[in-house]
């Protein structure tokens, strides 16, 4: 089997992500519970034993608070952290009196956010950082001023960014001598852009379309691991209440209901197989809180093997919601 672009990078993963921005409670500043620990005690549980060793955070989820309960779960059961490779992300700014929601790469923002992500989550190493969202005002040099010093210092092992370009991916990396080795990006069968970029080529249907030209094609050259956000699409191809939904997304909730029946499986594994079954090997970062949901994830990469080409399409073009051109 082709093995996943990390590990090009030595770095041994599981084909799904945990992401943890459902954890710790509300997005305020207030404190966090007994209770807000006990459910990223039982969350982390569910995924290590579906197989899943990978977690994702940011700084920003829940104002801080997923970190911080995912520390405190560490702390009381420090041997987890063995088995785990964690991410988080930093770069995004809450808005904060006049002054709006903005991005920020400068050298002093990304090492305190850096110090505040490990500080939170208990550990003294990150294995990896990725930039959240393109700040307009980065400059390459400072950007790989502070990577390299935070590499050095030992505090983060390997980088990424996050909703990049391959042309904002090659004027970062051009002045580093980290490797950026991750691309996060909202991807799924409700977010179908990166595909429909390449099937558009001259067409007059393409120009609606919102993909990075020539993105996926950079990643999978550079062994850069796509990484999926909201791969579940919040559930509505897999059971959340869909009333008014489109045709295109009804139709498709049944095709999943109907293919996950046939083969004996949950409809989040042909949800996520679908996504896994691409070239590109992309890794989805799911975001369910819910423990049997979770269980359930767990049969996508057997699906993404066992789906065929036709499959595959059928499920494309019915979330398309219009034939191929
Ligand atoms: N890089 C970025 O810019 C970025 C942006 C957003 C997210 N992320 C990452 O991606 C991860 C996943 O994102 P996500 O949570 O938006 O995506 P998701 O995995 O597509 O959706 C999970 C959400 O959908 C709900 N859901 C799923 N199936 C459902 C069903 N059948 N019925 C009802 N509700 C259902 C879940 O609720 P339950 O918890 O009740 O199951 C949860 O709120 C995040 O945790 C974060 O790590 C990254």
């Amino acid at each position: 089997m082709k093995p996943q672009p990390l590990a090009h990078w030595g770095l041994n993963t599981s084909r799904l992500v945990f992401g943890c921005m459902g954890l710790g409670g509300d997005w305020t500043n207030g404190p966090i519970t007994k209770e807000h620990v006990h459910q990223a005690e039982q969350v982390t549980e569910a995924a290590l034993e579906a197989g899943i060793s990978m977690f994702d955070h940011a700084d920003i989820y829940r104002s801080g608070k997923a970190e911080l309960v995912f520390g405190q779960m560490l702390k009381a059961r420090p041997s987890l952290r063995d088995n785990m490779i964690i991410q988080s992300k930093c770069g995004i700014r809450f808005a904060d009196g006049d002054v709006p929601g903005r991005y920020d790469f400068s050298k002093q923002y990304i090492l305190n956010s850096v110090e505040g992500i490990l500080k939170r989550l208990g550990i003294e190493t990150l294995d990896i950082l990725l930039l959240h969202r393109p700040d307009p005002l980065m400059e390459p040099n400072e950007v790989a001023e502070v990577i390299e010093s935070l590499y050095t210092s030992g505090k983060v092992k390997r980088f990424g960014v996050s909703n990049m370009s391959a042309a904002q991916i090659r004027f970062l990396q051009q002045a580093s001598s980290q490797p950026f080795i991750v691309n996060q990006l909202e991807i799924s069968l409700a977010h179908l852009h990166f595909l429909d970029q390449g099937v558009h080529i001259n067409q007059e249907a393409g120009t609606s379309v919102n993909f990075a030209d020539g993105l996926l094609e950079h990643c999978h050259t550079e062994h850069i691991q796509v990484q999926a956000w909201s791969p579940l699409a919040k559930g509505i191809f897999s059971g959340q209440p869909i009333d008014g939904a489109s045709e295109a997304v009804r139709q498709t909730a049944a095709l999943v209901a109907k293919l996950a029946q046939q083969k004996e499986t949950s409809q989040e594994a042909i949800v996520l197989g679908w996504l896994m079954r691409h070239p590109s090997r992309i890794q989805p970062v799911i975001g369910t809180t819910n423990l049997q949901r979770i269980v359930a994830c767990r049969d996508a990469e057997r699906q993404a093997d066992l789906m065929t080409r036709e499959e595959w399409y059928q499920l494309y073009v019915s979330a398309r919601g219009v034939k191929l051109p």
